[in-house]
């Protein structure tokens, strides 16, 4: 399941954002990519301890943690501390690839699952050209290039790339999210049954066939999730 979030940061979190970007020091973004996907990247990426971003990941871990439908979609467990990205000039490209399966969390030995995904654009789409994030869908190929301070989540599983960027520089935010639940069939179910619940209950208020599939929404994610 593909969701795209508009505007998970305010006005004012992007515009910090985009001011401190616009001072960082980018290094090689090649360290740290398997070995299939090394072949292809060719960007700029902030070291993991670049104090612009640790200034900005608890800005954008806070975003996330505020809005209901990552919640609820993502049902997160572990979010890998995000980092940051810039495509531009001569390395201005990701070809096709998948995202490791598994990432060493950094400053801890503990390994996490990457389930889910996730790109928080960060650049004004009118100031560059390409730079768009292409999925392989079993529907076919999805596009993606969105607003400043918006977030698109997609399954981990998707063979995806970034195309080349042709003028001006894309920065991005990505990071991914390890799921209580790891099936993205069973997490689709649940995000869509908890959709429907609240549509409901907006519409009727709560009854006894409200707080009964609350309760099974929970019993379903009883079943399904690993803590
Ligand atoms: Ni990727």
């Amino acid at each position: 399941m593909r969701l795209i979030l508009p505007h998970l940061l305010t006005p004012q979190e992007l515009a910090h954002a985009q001011t401190l970007l616009a001072t960082a020091t980018w290094a090689d973004g090649r360290p740290g990519a398997g070995s299939q996907a090394v072949q292809v990247k060719n960007n700029e990426q902030l070291p993991h301890d670049d104090p612009v971003a640790m200034q900005l990941r608890p800005v954008v871990l806070a975003a996330l943690h505020r809005h209901p439908l990552v919640l609820s979609a993502a049902l997160p467990r572990r979010i890998f501390p995000p980092r940051f990205n810039r495509y531009s000039g001569n390395t201005n490209h990701y070809g096709q690839h998948v995202d490791g399966a598994v990432r060493m969390l950094p400053d801890t030995a503990q390994a996490m699952r990457t389930d889910i995904s996730c790109t928080l654009f960060l650049s004004d789409p009118a100031r560059y050209d390409g730079g768009e994030l292409v999925m392989n869908e079993p529907a076919g190929e999805q596009r993606v290039k969105l607003p400043a301070g918006s977030l698109v989540l997609y399954p981990g599983t998707t063979v995806h790339q970034v195309t080349p960027v042709t003028r001006g520089e894309r920065i991005a935010c990505f990071f991914w999210i390890e799921s209580l639940v790891r099936s993205t069939e069973q997490r689709r179910l649940l995000y869509e049954m908890d959709m429907a619940l609240l549509a409901l209950r907006q519409r009727h208020g709560d009854s006894d066939e409200t707080v009964a599939l609350t309760g099974t929404y929970h019993n379903l994610l009883r079943l399904w999730a690993e803590t």
